[in-house]
C-alpha cells in the first residue's frame, strides 16, 4: 500500500477525532491495514459528523400548526366518481406506465427469520407459501386482470441481496417473467458509538448498516432505476413493504384519484383502530403534508373526535405510496433526515480484540419513506379496508405477528375464489 494513501486516512481520522483508528491501524497487518485505509476513505466524514450532531439535538416536539387530513372512502362517494378514478388509474396501467418497488431491505430482527423475510414461510388455507411467493401471486393476478407485464423492483440490502436474488431464481420466480423483476440494492450508513467514533467491523472495513427505507430514493438512483422508468415512460410507482401478506400493489383507484386531486404524491391509509393504536398518522403542517408518529401526537389531540364521533387524526400511513416520477426525482435529489436507532453491534476495537455488546452500544442512522411527504403541499389519501389490504409480519409472537397474519389472509381468502 502507497504510504501517501495511509497517511490521508490518518489525516482524515485526526481531523475528524477518530484517533482509535489510527491506534487500530498501527496494529495491523498490510493486508487489514490497507482494507481498513480504503474503507476510511470512503466514508463521507463530513456528511456523518452532520448527522451525528443532528442526532444528539434534543427535538422539541412542534404541534403548532398541525391540521387532519381526509381521506376518500371509496363507499362513501358516488359511483360516477369511483368510475372516474378506476378509469384513470386503468388507463396508466394498461398503457404501461405502472411500476412497482417493495423495500425489502430490512434486517426483520423482531421476526427473528434466519434469512430475508420474503423468505420466510407460512401455513395458509391456500397452503404452505413463503412471503415471497405471495407476492408473486399478487402481481401475476394484476398482470392478468391488465393484460400486462408491470416492471417490479425489489430493494435488497448488501447483506440480503445474493440470498434474495438465489431465492427466486431457485424457486424460478415463482412464474413471474424474471425480465420484468430487477434487484437493487440500498445504500447504507456507518454505524457510530454514543460518543461519535465510528467501529471497525470485523472484516476491518467501516461497520456500516443498512439507512432505512428511506434510502429507497437515492438507491434508485444510484442504481439507475429512475432513469430507466424514465426511459419506460412510467409515470407512476408504488412503494410497499415486504411484509404485508395483503398488500394490493396495483391500485387503479388510487392513481385515479392522484391524478384527478393533481398530486405528486398518493397514499392508502388505514383508520386508526383506537387513539392509542402505535401507528403514525397523516396530517398537516404549515402546508405540508407530514407523518406525524405516535409518540408525539399529544394525548388530547390523539382522542379529539369530529361531529361524527370519528377520530379526527385517525387516518395513519401504512407503507402502501404512491408517488409519480417527477416526485421521486426531485426527494431523490434532496436529502431525508435522519433518525437513530440504539442497536447492539459488535466491533474491532482500538487493541483489534472483537467486542461483543450485550446490550445496545452504537447508533443506526435511518431516514423513513414518510419524510418525503413533507417536500409536498398535498397528498391524495385513500383509505383501505384493514380485513382486506393489512396483514403485516412484523414480530414472531403476539401483534402482526405471523399467527394473526395468517389469520387474516385466511378470513380473507375462505370469502373469495382464489
Ligand atoms: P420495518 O420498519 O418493519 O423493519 O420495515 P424490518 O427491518 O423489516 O424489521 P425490524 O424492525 O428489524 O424487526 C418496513 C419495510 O421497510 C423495509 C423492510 O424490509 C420492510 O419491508 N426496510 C427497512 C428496508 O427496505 N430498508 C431498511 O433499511 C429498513
Amino acid at each position: 500500500m502507497k504510504k501517501e494513501k495511509l497517511e490521508k486516512a490518518e489525516e482524515i481520522l485526526k481531523k475528524y477525532n477518530q484517533t482509535e483508528v489510527i491506534e487500530l491501524l498501527d496494529k495491523l497487518d498490510d493486508e487489514k491495514k490497507e482494507k481498513l485505509t480504503d474503507s476510511v476513505l470512503n466514508v463521507d466524514f463530513e456528511n456523518l459528523t452532520k448527522v451525528f450532531n443532528r442526532s444528539q439535538e434534543k427535538k422539541e416536539v412542534n404541534t403548532t400548526g398541525i391540521s387532519p387530513m381526509n381521506a376518500i372512502v371509496k363507499e362513501d362517494v358516488s359511483e360516477e366518481e369511483r368510475k372516474k378514478y378506476f378509469e384513470l388509474g386503468k388507463a396508466v396501467i394498461q398503457n404501461n406506465h405502472y411500476a412497482v418497488v417493495t423495500v425489502a431491505g430490512g434486517q426483520g430482527t423482531r421476526l427473528g427469520h434466519d434469512g430475508p423475510k420474503g423468505t420466510y414461510k407460512i401455513k395458509t388455507i391456500k397452503g404452505e407459501k413463503y412471503i415471497f411467493e405471495i407476492l408473486c401471486e399478487i402481481m401475476k393476478k394484476a398482470n392478468q386482470t391488465y393484460g400486462v407485464e408491470i416492471p417490479w423492483y425489489i430493494m435488497t440490502s448488501e447483506e440480503n441481496n445474493s440470498e434474495t436474488v438465489s431465492f427466486f431464481e431457485e424457486h424460478n420466480y415463482f412464474g413471474c417473467n424474471p425480465q420484468k423483476i430487477k434487484f437493487f440494492t440500498q445504500s447504507k450508513m456507518p454505524v457510530m458509538s454514543k460518543d461519535g467514533k465510528i467501529l471497525v467491523d470485523k472484516d476491518y472495513k467501516v461497520k456500516e448498516a443498512s439507512d432505512g427505507h428511506g434510502g429507497i430514493f437515492n438507491s434508485m438512483k444510484r442504481a439507475g432505476i429512475i432513469e430507466e422508468l424514465s426511459d419506460k415512460n412510467i409515470e407512476w410507482i408504488f412503494t410497499c413493504g415486504v411484509d404485508n401478506i395483503l398488500v394490493n400493489m396495483v391500485d387503479p383507484y388510487l392513481v385515479g384519484l392522484a391524478i384527478d386531486k393533481k398530486c405528486k404524491v398518493a397514499t392508502r391509509s388505514l383508520i386508526k383502530n383506537s387513539p392509542s393504536e402505535k401507528i403514525g398518522v397523516l396530517c398537516k403542517q404549515n402546508n405540508r403534508v407530514k407523518v406525524i408518529e405516535y409518540t408525539e401526537l399529544p394525548e388530547d389531540m390523539a382522542k379529539e373526535v369530529d361531529s361524527k364521533g370519528n377520530l379526527k387524526f385517525g387516518e395513519s400511513h401504512v407503507m402502501f405510496n404512491l408517488f409519480s416520477l417527477e416526485a421521486i426525482k426531485k426527494i431523490a435529489n434532496e436529502s431525508l433526515p435522519y433518525h437513530i436507532a440504539f442497536k447492539k453491534n459488535e466491533y474491532i476495537n482500538s487493541n483489534g480484540e472483537l467486542v461483543k455488546p450485550e446490550s445496545p452500544n452504537s447508533y443506526k442512522f435511518e431516514s423513513f419513506i414518510f419524510d418525503s411527504f413533507e417536500m409536498f403541499d398535498d397528498m391524495a389519501i385513500l383509505r383501505a379496508k384493514r380485513e382486506d389490504e393489512f396483514a403485516p409480519i412484523k414480530n414472531a409472537t403476539g401483534v402482526d405477528s405471523p399467527e394473526t397474519a395468517v389469520n387474516l389472509y385466511n378470513n380473507f381468502w375462505s370469502k373469495r375464489n382464489t
